[in-house]
């Protein structure tokens, strides 16, 4: 049976219906899946019941793995498939099995610390909270939030450079080996300039990263923390964003280069368990 591919109600986002993605994606199917990650940023597969092997065959159609971050516990997660990480609140022994554990991840593109940051990110969920406990994620279009910059903010972003903070994970938790921040023209992280434009299509997105120790090189502080306040402020409207409710099986794969997302907190007496890759980028952010 061919696959469907809806859009979501909101400003990115698209549905996938009639596909199973434990089986080989015929080339056809994955070219409809990529364009539909171009063009909509973020893609929602349900009933998906895959196991590692699984979902790292599924990624491996977009472009190599790119295994985790900095662990700010040490050890990978995954031990048997260390190129996935574990994305969780559980604890056993005493020790937490996974990543981001059960408060808010505030918004954020994934690992834009580095130079060539992940392109995709995917998330299998095995286990996830009832739907009054919270935990949803909320995706945000940065085409569409540097299309609509008032005048002012579009010309104060134009040419500049700002530094992304390598020390804090997702959750806010301080790696191993980082100091923390106390003056932002100190912040260790790759430089990227705030406007990002696609090199497939030319279209221009801002390109924020995570917002904690962030500085825009050349301003001083008071001027750098005004302007990224102000470009947060309207890159987080709800105008530019969608919301993701969990269901088991569900696997959502996303464009990090163009989206940024943020995980609402969940009750801490519920479980919430999902497995995830992400894909290897191949553009220095210009
Ligand atoms: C991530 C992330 C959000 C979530 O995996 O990069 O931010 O919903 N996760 O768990
Ligand atoms: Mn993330």
């Amino acid at each position: 049976m061919a696959i469907r591919i809806r859009n979501l109600d909101a400003a990115l986002g698209a549905e996938v219906d009639d596909i199973d993605l434990s089986r080989a994606i015929p080339p056809a199917d994955v070219d409809a899946i990529e364009t539909a990650w171009r063009e909509r940023l973020v893609v929602v597969f349900h009933d998906q019941s895959l196991s590692d092997p699984q979902l790292i065959a599924f990624s491996q159609n977009f472009g190599e793995l790119d295994p985790p971050g900095p662990n700010p516990y040490g050890e990978p997660f995954n031990k048997e498939h260390p190129e996935l990480n574990v994305i969780s609140n559980v604890v056993e022994n005493g020790k937490p099995t996974g990543n981001l554990g059960d408060g808010e991840a505030v918004w954020h593109a994934d690992m834009t610390y580095v130079e060539v940051p992940p392109k995709a990110a995917m998330l299998h969920a095995l286990e996830v909270p009832p739907p009054e406990a919270g935990g949803n994620t909320y995706f945000a279009n940065m085409f569409a939030a540097y299309e609509t910059l008032p005048a002012d903010l579009k010309k104060a972003v134009e040419g500049k450079t700002a530094v992304h903070d390598a020390s804090r994970n997702s959750a806010g938790l301080l790696r191993k080996g980082f100091k923390e921040v106390s003056d932002v023209r100190e912040t260790v992280g790759a430089h990227h300039p705030l406007v990002r434009t696609d090199p497939t299509t030319g279209r221009k997105a801002l390109f924020l990263g995570r917002r904690p120790s962030a500085y825009v090189l050349g301003l001083g502080v008071a001027e750098s923390e005004a302007l990224l306040d102000a470009l947060w402020a309207h890159a987080t409207q709800p105008r530019f964003a969608m919301c993701h409710e969990w269901k088991v099986g569900d696997v959502l794969m996303w464009n990090n280069l163009s989206v940024l997302h943020r995980r609402a907190p969940f009750d801490p007496k519920t479980r919430r368990v999902m497995h995830r890759s992400q894909i290897k980028g191949n553009e220095r952010i210009a």
